[in-house]
């Protein structure tokens, strides 16, 4: 009998650590692992900002905060060796924070690049390496770890954002993805991105604070609005559960057909 929807999706008891997730989409998704019973670690750089999010995610489950910086892999093998201090095992490993950094093409700095390549792939890699021992013990054939990178739809088609080494660092995630999940198959750890559109959070509010832009983004959306928090919950949540244990080496785009549509 095969089981049903609700047993499907069920991502309670899971141990699952969310970087930057006390805001934008990362708050989003830790909210959902929350609700849905897990045990949520979240990261922000700063320590009053994670606080007051866990704080708040608390009242409806286990959510504990930490005060962490991505910006070296020296930064993220301490956060891997502070999830090892406190859990014998990781379930889900989302690899959320992200930066970007915007300017015309004549005037792209050369310090555009370093740091967003640091945080938004090496990151993650330096992530998956430091914490395979907990990933490991938390692996079966039945019920694989996860590992979800938080990619872009802009490492994926042109958007024309001015966002170069952003873009550059997205596609990279995206074959990284990959490379990791050939790796680890026989570790019974999955590895998928989450390739989103547009998200109404910090990183987008350039583009929304001008009326006129926001319109004919909706406008270009076949689906005709822009993502929400049950959109990426939705993936995150399906990639964690029994319903995800054979995707591995996937993209699940959600940014309402702009990419598929085409
Ligand atoms: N919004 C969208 O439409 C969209 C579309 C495609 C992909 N994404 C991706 O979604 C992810 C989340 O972005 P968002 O939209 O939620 O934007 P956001 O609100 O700007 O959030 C960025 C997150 O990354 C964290 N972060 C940034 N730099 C960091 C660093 N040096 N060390 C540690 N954490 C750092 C931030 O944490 P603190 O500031 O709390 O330290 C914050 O939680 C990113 O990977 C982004 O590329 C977003």
């Amino acid at each position: 009998m095969v089981q049903s929807p609700t047993s499907l999706f069920d991502v309670s008891g899971k141990v699952v650590l969310i970087t930057g997730g006390a805001q934008g989409m990362g708050r989003m998704i830790a909210e959902g692992f929350v609700a849905g019973g897990a045990k949520v670690y979240i990261t922000s750089r700063k320590a009053d900002v994670a606080a007051a999010a866990a704080a708040a995610m608390a009242e409806t489950g286990t959510c504990v905060a930490l005060a962490r910086d991505l910006s070296s892999p020296e930064d993220a093998s301490a956060l891997a060796r502070e999830i090892t201090e406190r859990e014998p095992r990781l379930d889900v490993l989302v690899n959320n924070a992200g930066r970007t950094w915007g300017a015309p093409m004549e005037n792209f700095p050369d310090k555009a690049w370093a740091p967003v390549m640091a945080v938004n792939v090496q990151a993650p890699f330096t992530l998956v390496r430091d914490l395979l021992p907990l990933l490991r013990a938390a692996a079966s054939a039945s019920d694989p770890a996860r590992v979800i990178n938080i990619g872009s739809l802009a490492g994926r088609i042109v958007e024309r954002l001015s966002a170069f080494s952003y873009a550059a660092s997205k596609a990279a995630v995206h074959h990284l993805t990959r490379e990791l999940a050939a790796e680890l198959a026989r570790d019974q750890i999955t590895v998928n991105t989450v390739v989103p559109g547009y998200f109404p959070t910090q990183m987008t509010s350039h583009i929304r604070a001008e009326e006129e832009r926001l319109t004919g983004l909706v406008d270009r959306i076949p689906l005709g609005r822009l993502g929400s928090a049950e959109d990426v919950v939705g993936a995150c949540v399906m990639l964690s559960s029994r319903a995800g244990a054979y995707i591995t080496g996937s993209e699940i785009v959600i940014d309402g057909g702009l990419a598929g549509c085409r």
